[in-house]
């Protein structure tokens, strides 16, 4: 999708579609569509009178202009009530446009910025929330199936317009940051779709190769067994894909010895292992890599961006399977920080593989490290797909997170990490246990043992279990991969 800014009346655009709004239980129309209505001869506004038009967020009403105005077509969509309009509002109400531009196989498409005129928004702001919504809002994974039921049809052109010159700058620069940031968590979006057996970690890691040198970042890919990265060998064992573990650095700001490490759990595919999960919905854990897709995104942006920071994104990478070779229940295993790990459950996988992870980012320097990762089950029971679980050791660089999260629409929920979920993986064969046993407070024992790995570095986990993948998509959420958090992180390196 082209996106472009335009300095026009709404009446003077010639396209496909004209999208204007309407807020809901609002008696008149205001700004655009007040303009487009009059040029109707007030058809909207009988709309308006007969509830036709109800303003609810998200729902579309379709209009023909039947000559009247230089678009064959205008679209109303609701922003909701006004007291609660915000910029998700914006994001909501721009996918449920394209999405309607695409069901009437509208090509060029025009609309005003929801939220920078009578939204009382900011102009930049609700531009890059617009451009978000309608490029994130019609994604879809394209597969693999020779027949399909409907050839694809594209919108190719958004056109956002604007009649007041002063904020033209504002929209276009908030218009460019918003379509590279949806095409970023879009990408990530496709690696987490890809089946396991196309998302292996070989292939997973050449692609990491490709976007450090198109962004001229530094990159290293390691041989997790020739490294003594014990504990991701350990998962890696039982599998006949080569583990990986790779790093990509951009270096924004050389004066400063501080590192941000981004580590995104990368298991292509997790069966469980010797403790083997059941097979309803097994085909699911190809997403168990959402963390490290959620990770490569972020750092494909960054060169782009330039923010003054410097920044290292590691990601390990496996697969998870049972075979003569895996790794057993009560095993004890090494890890590169020299601890000893009792593995009581081999399908608590990811918390191994991150451990080594952490060890290697603070043998590279980092001074905080964001995790990110599918990690257990309890965190979808816990908060659903509303929002990502969020723990860690360091009250600031949480509340930066969970700020960041919600000025971009990703919900962060803070979960405890108390004493007593340390304690309870206390081994009497090793210095921890990968799990406590119990099966109680999945998230927060998961968190606990990460802990112990991560030290006194500052370190924020987040638990995006309930939120990397959907069952039912909704709003600009599609169904399958989200591609969250990228833009949390986006917002918290570059805002
Ligand atoms: N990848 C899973 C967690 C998961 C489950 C992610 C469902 C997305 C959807 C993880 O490796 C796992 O299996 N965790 C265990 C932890 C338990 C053994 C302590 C779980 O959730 O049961
Ligand atoms: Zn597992
Ligand atoms: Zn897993």
């Amino acid at each position: 999708m082209k996106i472009s800014v335009e300095c026009i009346s709404a009446v003077d655009q010639k396209c496909d579609l004209l999208v204007v709004n309407a807020f809901e239980g609002a008696k008149q129309l205001g700004g655009a569509a007040a303009v487009v209505d009059k040029a109707l001869g007030g058809m909207l506004t009988k709309l308006v009178k007969d509830g036709e038009i109800d303003g609810k967020l998200g729902k579309v009403t379709l209009i023909h202009s039947n000559g009247k105005l230089k678009t064959h077509r205008v679209a109303v969509v609701g922003l909701g009530k006004q007291d609660k309009f915000d910029l998700e509002a914006v994001r909501t109400a721009a996918a449920a446009a394209v999405k309607k531009a695409r069901e009437v196989k509208a090509k060029n498409l025009a609309t005003i910025v929801h939220g920078a005129g009578v939204g009382g928004l900011n102009p930049g702001e609700s531009a890059k929330a617009l451009v978000e919504g309608s490029v994130l809002g019609v994604y879809h994974f394209s597969g693999y199936a020779k027949e399909k039921e409907e050839p694809d049809f594209e919108v190719e052109q958004l056109v956002l317009i604007e009649c007041d010159r002063k904020k033209i700058n504002a929209i276009s620069q908030g218009a460019k940051l918003g379509l590279i940031i949806a095409e970023a968590e879009n990408h990530a979006r496709d690696l987490v779709n890809e089946p396991a057996n196309k998302m292996t970690p070989s292939v997973f890691a050449r692609l990491a190769e490709r976007i450090a040198r198109i962004n001229g970042l530094r990159f290293t890919s390691l041989d997790p067994k020739k490294e003594k990265m014990l504990a991701l060998w350990a998962v890696a064992r039982g599998s006949s894909e080569p583990p990986r573990l790779v790093a990509l650095e951009y270096r924004g700001n050389t004066r400063s010895k501080e590192k941000i490490a981004l580590i995104g759990k990368g298991i292509t595919f997790d069966s469980g292992g010797i403790s083997l999960k059941p097979s309803k919905k097994m085909d699911e854990m190809k997403a168990d890599m959402a963390g490290a897709a959620a990770v490569l995104g972020t750092m494909s942006l960054l060169a782009d961006l330039k923010p003054k920071k410097n920044v290292i994104g590691v990601i390990p990478l496996t697969e998870n399977m049972p075979s003569g070779h895996a790794t057993k229940p009560g095993d004890v295993v090494g890890s590169l920080s020299g601890y000893t790990i009792e593995v009581t459950n081999t399908d608590a996988e990811g918390r191994m593989i991150l451990a080594d992870a952490i060890t290697f980012a603070k043998k590279c320097g980092a001074t905080q490290i964001i995790d990110v990762a599918t990690l257990t089950g309890g965190c979808i029971v816990a908060l659903g797909d509303a929002a990502t679980g969020i723990i860690g050791n360091d009250q600031k660089l949480i509340d930066k997170v969970i700020e960041a999260g919600n000025k971009c629409g990703q919900k962060a929920w803070q979960l405890p990490l108390y004493d007593e979920y340390k304690e309870s993986l206390k081994s009497t064969l090793a210095d921890i246990k990968n799990t406590a046993g119990t099966g109680k407070a999945q998230p927060s024992t998961g968190a606990a043992f990460l802990a112990k790995f991560v030290g006194d570095t500052p370190w924020a986990h987040l638990d995006i279990a309930g939120t990397a993948f959907l069952e039912k998509g909704r709003g600009y959420l599609p169904e399958g991969a989200t591609g969250v958090p990228v833009r949390t992180l986006i917002e918290l390196l570059n805002g």
